[in-house]
């Protein structure tokens, strides 16, 4: 399991931890280099880390819920999982239809999901985070 750099912490306990496993199933894409994102080993991983990201968000979403965020922030961090959600939903359309895409391509774009959402939209939690 990678460790998650500290400026990625938000000190929510069950957010960073999901982070960090999600963090994980993006350093196992790297593993095969070889592989394209047609073959069957990328495939099974990149779907894997994608119904874990699913699942993330919803229980992101449930977090913010408890930690009573305001509604227009909850619904422009829900926006931005509804938009990564598209995103997903696309590239597995380009997959199944085959559509010739480059690994590194592929691999950028699940970074972004992960890191830049993160970066751009779940550090905003960190002030809810209580002191530990
Ligand atoms: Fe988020
Ligand atoms: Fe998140």
């Amino acid at each position: 399991m990678v460790a998650l750099p500290k400026q990625l912490e938000i000190g929510i306990p069950s957010i960073d931890e999901e982070h960090k496993a999600l963090l994980s199933q993006l350093n196992g894409l790297f593993v095969h280099p070889g592989d394209t994102p047609q073959s069957a080993e990328f495939s099974e991983a990149l779907s894997r880390l994608t119904s874990e990201l699913l699942d993330h968000f919803a229980s992101e979403e449930r977090v913010m819920r408890a930690l009573g965020i305001s509604a227009d922030r909850l619904a422009r961090h829900i926006d931005a999982h509804n938009a990564v959600i598209e995103q997903i939903t696309e590239l597995s359309f380009d997959l199944m239809r085959r559509k010739s895409l480059h690994r590194d391509d592929v691999i950028f774009q699940v970074r972004e999901w992960i890191i830049g959402h993160l970066a751009d939209h779940d550090l905003e939690l960190r002030g809810f985070a209580r002191p530990a």
